[in-house]
């Protein structure tokens, strides 16, 4: 049967169709921190506060900040959205800028207490309103600086699709 040239393209423009919509399949990877969270993890509004004590990387202790204390006086809960006392920046051991992947992925899961690092780091991820800070808000007594791309909606749906794949540090 003659089914001509147009008829010939057509089936294969099919025919690549169906291929490309089968071989992701075919393919799934797990979600790996690599794929959205680790940029993430990047951004300036999380590495401002996790570099803050870290001499190494410049961090604001030792710059802009030398002589700040007292951070709600000037973070007020007005500002950030967080609860008095809330505003402060981890020791610098939970620094890592300038980190691969891999070694990001490490650091945020070495230092969260007792219990089940996994669901413990979830549930950081997810609800510490520091976090959430970055997400969403990203205002400073200066005003306000440019949150996380994706905000919190984006967020969550990388965090579960990675904690779902078991929260490889690849
Ligand atoms: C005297 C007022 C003042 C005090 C006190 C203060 N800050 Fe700041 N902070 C600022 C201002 C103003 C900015 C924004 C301008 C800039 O970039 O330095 C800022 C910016 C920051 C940033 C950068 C935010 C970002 O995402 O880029 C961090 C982190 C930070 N402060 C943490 C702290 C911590 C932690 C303390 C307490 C140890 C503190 N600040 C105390 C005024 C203050
Ligand atoms: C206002 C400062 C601040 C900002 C902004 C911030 N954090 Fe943190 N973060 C902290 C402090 C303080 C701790 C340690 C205290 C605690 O665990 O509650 C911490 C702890 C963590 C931990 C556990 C660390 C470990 O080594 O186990 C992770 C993971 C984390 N933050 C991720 C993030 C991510 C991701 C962002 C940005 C989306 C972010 N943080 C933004 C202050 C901040």
């Amino acid at each position: 049967m003659m089914i001509g040239l147009k008829g010939f393209l057509l089936s294969v423009v099919w025919l690549l169709a169906l291929v490309v919509s089968v071989v992701p399949v075919a393919n799934a990877q797990p979600t790996r921190f690599s794929d959205a969270l680790y940029a993430k993890f990047q951004n300036p509004r999380c590495l401002q506060c996790h570099q803050f004590n870290s001499r190494t990387h410049n961090g604001r202790a030792f710059n802009s900040h030398r002589s700040r204390y007292l951070c709600d006086n000037c973070h007020t809960p007005r500002l950030t959205g967080l609860p008095r006392g809330e505003w402060m920046a981890p020791h610098e051991k939970m620094d890592w800028t300038g980190k691969s992947a891999r070694e990001t992925c490490l650091i945020a899961k070495k230092n969260l207490g007792t219990g089940d690092v996994n669901s413990l780091l979830l549930a950081h991820l997810l609800h510490d309103k520091r976090v959430h800070w970055a997400l969403d808000n990203g205002m400073t007594p200066n005003g306000k600086f440019p949150a996380v791309p994706g905000g919190s909606k984006e967020w969550a749906r990388d965090v579960r699709a990675w904690a779902e794949d078991g929260m490889l540090c690849e």
